[in-house]
C-alpha cells in the first residue's frame, strides 16, 4: 500500500533537513578523531556495530546523527518497524512512513538495517485484542509479515522474527502464544523465510547471561526452542541477545567461561548470535557519575570482552548511543528509575556526546576480538 502524499512530504521534509547538515557533520567528526571509530574496529576483525535509535531523535539532533552515522555499520530502528507503530488500524493502510524514513536514513548513510520485530507481548496495538481470533490469527500474522518483509526486501537484511518469546523455563504467554500455541514460533520463521529467503531471521532473547537459576533456566529452555526448530527445518539463523546487562549482575554473576560454553553451543547448532541491545542498568551505583561511568565501563569491558572471544558473535547493537536517548531514560519502566533521581548513565557516550569509559572498553574488546569468518 503506498505512503500517503501527505506522509511523503513530511518524511521528505524531515529527510531533507537531516540530510542537509549529514556531510559537513560527518567530516567534522571525523577530523576531529584520530582514534578509530567503533565500526573501524569492529570491520577489522570482521564484525559489525550498531544501535538502536528512533528517528525522531536523529533527525532532530545533528550532533547524535553524526555520531550514529560515524560509530556505527549497523542501524535497528528503535520503534519504526513495531506493530504499534506500522499498524495503526487493524486493516489496510500499513502505516511505512517512518519505517520508510528509516531505511532511507540508513541507506543514504551506509547503514545496513536490522528490523524488529514481529511478535513481541509488549508490542501490541490497541485494536489487537477485538480484532485478532483464533480463527484469524494466522491470516493476520502473515499479511503482517508478508507485507513488511516484502517491502524492505533486500534492503532490511536481517529480522527478529519472535522477541522475548521465552520465561524461565516455558513460551511466554504472549497474545500470539494464547492464540495459535507454541506453533505460532514455527509459523513465523516460516512466513518470514517464505517473503524473503535471504534475510537472516532471529529469535531475540533476554537475561541469558548470568549463573543464577533464573538466567540459566532461560538459556536451557532457550536451547531447547531452537534445538526443537532446527529438527523441524523451521528457518531460524541466529539467536538474538540483547544484553541488557546490570552493573552488579554481571560482577557477581557473570562467568565468562560459562557464557562461552552457552554462546558455543548456540554455534555448535549451526546458529549465529547477535548482540542485539546492549546497555548496563546502573540502578544500584551511587550517585556519582564519575565513579558511575568507570563501573559501567568495567561492566562493559568484562562483558564484550567475553562474548567477542567467541567468533560466533557476529556483531554487536547498542540500545542508543548516547545517554540522552537511552529508553532507560524515558520513564518507560519504574525498575529504571534511581532512588536518587538522577538519570541512567548505560551507554558509551554522554548526553554531550562525549564518549565515556564504556567507548574506550567497547573500543578495546573490539580491537582485541578473535576475528569471524562467513558472516552473513
Ligand atoms: C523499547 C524501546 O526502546 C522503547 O522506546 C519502547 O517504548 C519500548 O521498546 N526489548 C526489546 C526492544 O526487544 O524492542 C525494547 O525497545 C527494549 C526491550
Amino acid at each position: 500500500m503506498p505512503t500517503t502524499r501527505r506522509e511523503l512530504l513530511r518524511n521528505g521534509a524531515l529527510l531533507a533537513a537531516g540530510v542537509g547538515v549529514l556531510g559537513p557533520a560527518r567530516l567534522l567528526a571525523t577530523a576531529a578523531s584520530a582514534e578509530p571509530t567503533l565500526a573501524e574496529l569492529a570491520r577489522a576483525s570482521g564484525r559489525y556495530v550498531g544501535t538502536g535509535a528512533a528517528m525522531e531523535n536523529l533527525l532532530a539532533d545533528a550532533a547524535y546523527r553524526a555520531l550514529v552515522t560515524n560509530q556505527c555499520t549497523h542501524l535497528t530502528p528503535e520503534n519504526e518497524f513495531k506493530w504499534t507503530t506500522l499498524r495503526p488500524s487493524p486493516a489496510q493502510p500499513f502505516n511505512f512512513g517512518p519505517a520508510d524514513l528509516a531505511v532511507t536514513f540508513a541507506e543514504q548513510n551506509g547503514l545496513r538495517v536490522r528490523g524488529s520485530c514481529f511478535t513481541w507481548a509488549n508490542d501490541t496495538p490497541w485494536w489487537f485484542d477485538s480484532y485478532v481470533t483464533p480463527a484469524n490469527a494466522l491470516s493476520v500474522l502473515e499479511q503482517h509479515i508478508t507485507t513488511v518483509m516484502t517491502r524492505y526486501k533486500g534492503r532490511v537484511y536481517s529480522w527478529d522474527v519472535v522477541n522475548e518469546a521465552t520465561d524461565g523455563k516455558g513460551y511466554y504467554p504472549t497474545r500470539w502464544a494464547k492464540l495459535l500455541g507454541p506453533r505460532y514460533i514455527d509459523n513465523a520463521f516460516t512466513i518470514a523465510h517464505r517473503a524473503d529467503p535471504a534475510a537472516q531471521l532471529v529469535m531475540n532473547e533476554y537475561n541469558l547471561e548470568y549463573t543464577n537459576n533464573y538466567s540459566r533456566d532461560r538459556q536451557r529452555f532457550c536451547l531447547k526452542v531452537l534445538d526443537d526448530l532446527l529438527s523441524r527445518n523451521i528457518p531460524v539463523h541466529a539467536l538474538g541477545v540483547e544484553a541488557h546487562l546490570e552493573w552488579a549482575a554481571v560482577k557477581d554473576q557473570f562467568d565468562p567461561k560459562q557464557h562461552r560454553r552457552f554462546l558455543r553451543t548456540i554455534e555448535s547448532m549451526g546458529l549465529k548470535v547477535v548482540i542485539t541491545e546492549l546497555d548496563v542498568l546502573d540502578v544500584n551505583l551511587p550517585t556519582d557519575p564519575v565513579y558511575r561511568d568507570k563501573c559501567i565501563g568495567e561492566t562493559y569491558k568484562r562483558y564484550l570482552g567475553t562474548v567477542l572471544e567467541e567468533p560466533v558473535v557476529e556483531g554487536v547493537i547498542s540500545w542508543g548511543l548516547s545517554d540522552k536517548y537511552s529508553w532507560m531514560n524515558t520513564g518507560a519502566e519504574a525498575r529504571f528509575n534511581r532512588a536518587d533521581g538522577t538519570k541512567q548513565r548505560p551507554l558509551p557516550y554522554d548526553d554531550a556526546m562525549a564518549a565515556k569509559p564504556a567507548r574506550a572498553a567497547f573500543a578495546h574488546a573490539l580491537a582485541g576480538a578473535k576475528p569471524v569468518r562467513g558472516r552473513r
